[in-house]
């Protein structure tokens, strides 16, 4: 592409090395004034690490950046701030206990005579802006006493308050309800029509159908083109991303529940510094069904699960697997009663990475005596058996029951995990984020394989803060808030605005 000043931003021939590894490889970049530019990728693809080098965190090996047709150099983010770039970090990083105006003009204060910071002119700056833009934020409310939703709109502000024209924003519905990514696109769009462009990191395909004009595609630190929205669609999309074809809707039949596998009466659970996290909570998971819990993350879902896994000790209420209370003994006593868990970081949970992928395929059941007895491993039977769900559960590459859990790709990991889990026939199979960091075609394997444990009988709990997995996958659908199931409902019989509304605390009718 030429450079042109048609473009707001563009980077030619970018590339990025961290050590050994080519992070970025000569990747490009050209972004029209005046549109929303999504850049799409799977985790790890290279995305935040290019718009961190446009914001000046990082340095380019190799490359140009120009901005309306002329090269700039952006060696910090000052640098960028005075080109009129703005970046929204993934992970917020406003002040909890300022208010929004302390937080917008931190680190750009404004000075009245001899030098003493103006809050009042401070303060009328932020009002005009957010009447300007319409955003529905309060300049003197505290940061910690607004919802997440807002918090983003402080960044955006902040961002706006510097002079942006590009606004680079990571990841922002990574932490929405569907109303608050609702209301962000309108934002998005009110931008652009008065003039700003918008960069916009996902891995979200419906939400670039949204709020898009034009797409670019990395894959593994390469760029693999630029599409025009309005002439592709999701599956278009995500083959782009992936590399290959791949079914974006879970398919399956009808649940057949049978008894109840998991029933959880009166459950409250607090955190270590003694507030409860789940409150009261009841919950019923049957045999031969998924029950997804819907919710933001935060609401009580690890302690919920911490506390099923015997974790955490349950403060009161009972839980009973099969009809046999296990709450306050021992993890131990939990996969005794035949429950798996996915968890949801599988590198603090799931795995041990130095350990060779035979090792960790029998992780807890080493103590089963078909792998020896006690503490002396059958090594034979270990690695036939490790052949067998290679080949099973397709683990790449082939033939790596030897080499170390760390060299296999996240998505690989994730499925020795649910080989080793399933493996066991467990009759509770809890998901928790089973899909987190995967890209789609891992998905896909993943949501397959919960439906076909499911029709062996299994009795399935996903927790998942993606809402749209949730909603595909379930059977029934429970909604979590502030430690509570605040709804229930079976599949089909529920838009993702109720839930949406039930998970920010609004309330059942
Ligand atoms: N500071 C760093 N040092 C070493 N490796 C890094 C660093 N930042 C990112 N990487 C690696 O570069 C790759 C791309 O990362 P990133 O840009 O964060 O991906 P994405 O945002 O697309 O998920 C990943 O493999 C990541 O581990
Ligand atoms: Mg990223």
């Amino acid at each position: 592409m030429e450079v042109s000043s048609e473009y707001a931003v563009q980077m030619h021939g970018i590339l990025k090395k961290f050590g050994v590894f080519t992070a970025l490889d000569h990747v490009d970049l050209d972004v029209k004034k005046q549109t929303v530019h999504a850049i799409l990728g799977e985790n790890g693809a290279g995305k935040t690490t290019l718009m961190n080098i446009l914001y000046g965190l990082y340095q380019a090996d190799e490359g140009g950046i120009y901005l309306n047709g002329e090269e700039v150099k952006i060696a910090t983010p000052t640098d960028a701030i005075k080109h009129g770039i703005g970046m929204v970090h993934q992970h917020f990083m406003l002040v909890e206990n300022f208010t929004v105006t302390e937080n917008i003009i931190l680190g750009d204060e404004v000075c009245g005579a001899a030098g003493v910071l103006d809050m009042k002119k401070a303060r009328q700056e932020v009002q005009a802006l957010v009447e300007e833009y319409g955003f529905d934020v309060d300049p003197d409310a505290v940061i910690e006493d607004i919802t997440v939703g807002m918090q983003q709109r402080v960044e955006i502000l902040k961002a706006l308050y510097r002079g942006a024209e590009i606004l680079i924003l990571d990841e922002p519905t990574a932490v929405l309800t569907p109303q608050e990514i609702e209301k962000l696109i309108e934002i998005m769009h009110d931008l652009i029509a008065k003039g700003k462009t918008i960069i916009i990191i996902t891995h979200k395909l419906k939400e670039i159908m949204q709020s898009s004009d034009e797409c670019s595609i990395i894959r593994r630190g390469v760029y693999m083109g630029t599409v025009n929205v309005k002439e592709t669609n999701e599956t278009d999309l995500a083959s782009k991303m992936v590399g290959r074809n791949v079914n974006l809707t879970v398919e399956k039949t009808k649940a057949h529940p049978g008894e109840p596998v998991l029933s959880i009466q009166g459950l409250t659970v607090k955190d270590e510094r003694g507030i409860d996290q789940v409150r009261d909570l009841n919950l019923e998971v049957r045999a031969g069904e998924i029950v997804g819990i819907a919710g933001i993350d935060g609401n009580g879902q690890q302690e919920l699960v911490d506390a099923i896994t015997n974790i955490v000790k349950a403060q009161a209420g009972t839980i009973k697997i099969n009809g046999e209370e296990v709450q306050n003994t021992t993890p131990r006593n939990t996969y005794t009663h035949s429950v798996a868990t996915i968890p949801s970081d599988r590198h603090r949970w799931g795995l041990v990475l130095p350990f060779a992928v035979s090792e960790n395929t029998v992780l807890e059941r080493h103590v089963d005596e078909e792998f020896g007895a006690g503490i002396t491993l059958d090594y034979d039977k270990l690695k036939s058996y490790t052949t067998e769900l290679i080949e099973k559960f397709d683990i790449r590459p082939s033939g790596c029951e030897d080499e170390r859990m760390s060299g296999l790709s996240g998505g690989n990991q994730q499925k020795a995990i649910i080989a080793r889990m399933v493996s066991a026939a467990p009759n509770l199979l809890i998901a928790f984020q089973p899909t987190r960091g995967l890209d789609v075609g891992a998905i896909e394997f993943v949501h397959k394989t919960l439906i076909a444990e499911r029709d062996r009988g299994a009795a399935i709990l996903l927790i998942s803060f993606e809402l749209d997995e949730v909603m595909d996958v379930s059977d029934t659908i429970a909604v979590i808030y502030h430690g509570q199931i605040v709804g229930t409902y079976e599949q089909g019989t529920v838009d993702e605005n109720e839930l949406g509304l039930l998970m920010a605390g609004g309330g059942a009718k």
